[in-house]
């Protein structure tokens, strides 16, 4: 079966309310307000979603599209899903889960073009157009309709975006709290590292918003030392304990600076296996990754409690 196409555009709406009176203006039909929950699994090309969408059903979306323009066709399949919850389970056990995306959609159809006005949690409020191509189109009058709508409801190009709502959910995920960062530096400068001269800061965000630092402190008798994030637990531990939500390990360091096995394992008792740990030397964080990246496997206190 031949996949089928539409002509596509993204943008930020500051005012959803303006953009929705425009829209009935200009003639679209108002088709009500759906809740969806898109679920991205990590494939090894284009992209696949179960959408699980009240009122409606499930759909396995698999999709293709350029991400560089913001203007775009796409290539997808929809295929209705009867059991979401154990196809959901099957795909994430098999491929991993990228991200998922919670929005609330009000739908409009002006002709054969799909208007979304979406509020994504996390993310702001967006309007994008979908103008669904009739098979063997050679897309002019879907190009020609998306054109027509960006006029008659006034998306302005500096509002344009590039990418899914899962690039954009998993880039503000990547992205570290600042105050964390800078406090994981401001350790690192205050280490005291006199034998290595590596010096470490470590900093700690639980998940009601507290944040504690450490650095590193060596000692003559050189196995007494103790690494950063260590340093950095036991204020946690102290200012009332918690679960980790983030991480920043930061030392000025051309290599980047992972948390060694031992602190790995001191992490797994008071983080999740998917908290962002973000690595970073003083000037930017060079790489984000995770506990359960870093620590596969892993042994943790749950095992205890079985
Ligand atoms: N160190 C840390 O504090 N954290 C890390 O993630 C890696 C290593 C410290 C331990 C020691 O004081 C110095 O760096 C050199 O190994």
């Amino acid at each position: 079966m031949e996949a089928a196409r539409n002509v596509e555009l993204k943008a930020h709406d500051a005012d959803p309310g303006k953009t929705l009176e425009r829209a009935l203006a200009a003639g679209a039909e108002d088709r009500g307000l759906l809740r969806q929950r898109d679920t991205y699994f990590a494939v090894p090309r284009g992209r696949l979603k179960l959408r699980e969408e009240e009122p409606g059903g499930a759909t396995l979306i698999a999709y293709e599209r350029p991400d560089a323009a913001a203007e775009k066709v796409s290539q997808y399949r929809l295929v209705p899903v009867a059991d979401a919850g154990a196809l959901r389970a099957a795909l994430a056990e098999a491929n991993g889960v990228l991200a998922v995306v919670d929005k609330r959609r009000r739908l409009l159809l002006w002709d054969n073009v799909r208007i979304h006005l979406d509020g994504v949690s996390g993310l702001g409020t967006f309007i994008e157009l979908e103008a669904v191509a009739e098979p063997g189109s050679d897309l002019e009058r879907e190009h020609a309709q998306v054109a027509r709508l960006r006029e008659l409801l006034e998306i302005r190009d500096d509002d344009l975006r590039e990418g899914s709502y899962a690039d954009a959910v998993i880039s503000a995920r990547a992205q570290p709290d600042p105050e964390l960062l800078a406090l994981a530096r401001e350790a690192a400068g205050r280490a005291y590292a006199p034998y290595s001269n590596f010096p470490v800061g470590a900093a700690l965000r639980t998940a009601d918003g507290r944040r504690y630092a450490g650095a590193n402190v060596e000692n003559a008798a050189y196995p007494q030392g103790q690494c950063a994030e260590a340093s950095a637990i036991g204020a946690l531990v102290a200012g009332g304990g918690g679960q980790i939500a983030e991480i920043v390990v930061a030392a000025p360091s051309p290599e980047l600076v992972t948390p060694c096995g031992g602190c790995r394992q001191r992490l797994r008792e008071f983080a999740p296996p998917d908290a962002p740990i973000h690595l970073a030397d003083l000037e930017r964080v060079r790489r984000t990754t995770t506990l359960a990246e870093l620590l596969p496997l892993s042994f943790g206190p749950e095992h205890l409690a079985a």
